[in-house]
């Protein structure tokens, strides 16, 4: 990645003010100020809803602001188009991905600037570009592999290494970690600190507060499209962050939950699927408390439940629901057979853009038999109801009758947790449960997850982030490469046993 060098002015290297954004109804943006740093990372904080990413869209010129100036290297800038602000070196990272699915790779990185002399395309200097790019940022993606062939987090990969292809000097990051394994969050800090030492600026979006602890060197609240507080990071709290966000005090504590082990729910015997990311697998949750699988991503976890929710093939082995044999799952008859799945990659796995949050949260999509047999009566009350849930994860703005695809990312997200809670079921499959939703919405969602095993449902939990998998899960399986790595019950749920169950597959692996 080539980094500008010419001097930076002694002023900012951005400057907003007074910047409106309107959509019809609402005011995402009201009049927002803004200063980055060459050198600087600057966290835009804010509950889903915020403007966050909408202020980030003006600043790389998808969206033409209402009012206010933005100043840029010290120059105002007018009328700014995305080509416009790539050119001028602002490069952005969006929450949803731009990448084209059915091209490769490099093909996205070089998409509208292919590498070309008199006209003809140099597709072996492109490649060798893209290698050596990623090679630098460290990622384990291939350039020559389709996107949509690509997990989640390797198609995050591509998205950042596009937006470094070329010449940086303000980086905008929506979000970057959201799908992100441990380590490829350690390359991207890694990283950004060698573009701080550059002069580039960055702006980052981030629910997540360990991040916005270790990367930050200002941070700006916004709540409700407005500017509330720009503060240093060093000096502020993480209370007082969070006040400003919400406007309340917000206890950051998971909450305690009083698991009561009833019988076993869901058995899993011998599972392996088809596409060998799960081998001989055995495992268990029980009514009433939360069964947790924490694991690297590619560990396995995710298809480990997606399996028994009926979306990957099984080859051999045998999964038990409540007892009995269930065969050949697949997600109508799982929800016949009251299981829940709640995917990790919401977007992507089911919102109808353009209907209203009402129809998405009822789930009319993936089953609209029953949902036409409704009478005017159920459907009266299955709207108070959906109202009801996303009134409780605080759907913002909260009118179920917009369309889903007006809504902000953590929004969207809520609206799919929304789904499953509005129905009667026992077995819930929690795919990263807390990926890009804020603070408040979080606690909500473990709030929910209490309330569910305390009413004696089965919770499974996969995540990621260690932290969370251990404050909630009863018992907790670690996956390895497509196996059990360990069990841990109890006092043994520390995050040391669960690293050092890496450590001894990785030995077993080495010997054996
Ligand atoms: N294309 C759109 N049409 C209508 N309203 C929109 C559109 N995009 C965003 N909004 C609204 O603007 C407001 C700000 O949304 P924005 O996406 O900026 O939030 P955010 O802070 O990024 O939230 P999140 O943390 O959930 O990503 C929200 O009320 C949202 O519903
Ligand atoms: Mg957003």
């Amino acid at each position: 990645m080539d980094v500008a060098t010419d001097q930076t002015p002694a002023g900012p290297l951005l400057a907003l003010r007074g910047i409106s954004k309107r959509f019809t109804g609402i005011r995402a943006l009201d009049r927002v100020d803004l200063d980055v740093h060459a050198g600087e990372l600057h966290v835009l904080f804010g509950e889903n809803g915020a403007g966050k990413s909408t202020l980030i869209n003006v600043v790389s010129g998808t969206f033409a602001s209402d009012e206010g100036t933005m100043h840029f290297g010290g120059e105002e800038v007018r009328h700014l188009t995305p080509q416009r602000a790539r050119a001028i070196g602002i490069s952005p990272v969006f929450q949803e991905f731009s990448l084209v699915p059915s091209l490769t790779v490099e093909e996205n990185l070089f998409l509208g600037r292919e590498v070309t002399s008199g006209g003809v395309l140099h597709a072996r200097e492109m490649r060798k570009r893209a290698t050596a790019l990623i090679d630098e940022l460290g990622f384990d993606l291939d350039p020559s592999q389709r996107v949509d062939d690509l997990s989640r987090a390797h198609q995050q990969m591509a998205e950042i290494a596009k937006a470094l292809l070329g010449r940086v000097r303000l980086l905008i990051l929506d979000e970057p970690t959201a799908s992100l394994t441990e380590r490829e969050t350690g390359r991207l800090f890694e990283l950004i600190a060698r573009l701080k030492n550059q002069d580039v600026g960055l702006i980052y979006v981030s629910h997540r507060m360990r991040e916005i602890r270790a990367l930050a060197d200002r941070v700006t609240i916004l709540r409700d499209g407005r500017h509330i507080r720009t503060l240093d990071a060093a000096t502020s709290t993480d209370g007082e962050l969070v006040e400003l966000m919400t406007g309340r005090k917000i206890d950051l504590l998971y909450p305690t939950i009083m698991h009561k082990p009833d019988k076993v729910m869901v058995d899993v015997e011998n599972l392996t699927l088809a596409d060998g990311s799960v081998r001989d697998v055995n495992f268990h949750a029980r009514a009433g408390e939360i069964t947790g699988i924490a694991g690297l991503v590619g560990c396995g976890k995710s298809e480990l439940i997606r399996a028994i929710y009926g979306i990957e093939p099984i080859v051999s082995g045998m999964v038990r629901i409540d007892g009995l044999p269930y065969e050949f799952p697949a997600p109508r008859r799982s929800l016949k057979h009251g299981i829940a799945y709640f995917p990790a990659n919401r977007v992507a796995e089911g919102l109808a853009l353009s209907r209203p949050i009402r129809e998405n949260a009822s789930m009319t999509v993936l089953d609209l038999p029953a949902f036409a047999r409704f009478g005017v009566l159920r459907q009266a009350a299955e709207r108070i109801k959906i109202q009801g849930v996303m009134e409780a994860l605080q759907l913002r703005p909260p009118n179920i009758e917009r369309t889903a695809g007006a809504l902000s990312g953590g929004n969207r997200q809520k609206v799919m947790l929304g789904r499953a809670l509005t129905r009667e079921l026992t077995v819930f499959l929690f795919d990263e449960p807390s990926v890009g939703i804020d603070v408040g919405a979080k606690l909500e969602v473990y709030e929910f997850m209490k309330r569910l095993v305390e009413a004696g449902a089965a919770v499974i939990v996969v995540s990621s982030e260690l932290p969370e998998v251990l404050a909630l899960s009863k018992r907790l399986y670690v996956m390895h490469h497509g196996r059990i790595a360990a069990e841990l019950a109890d006092a043994e749920k520390t995050e040391q046993n669960v690293l050092a169950s890496f450590f001894r597959e990785h030995l077993v692996a080495e010997v054996a």
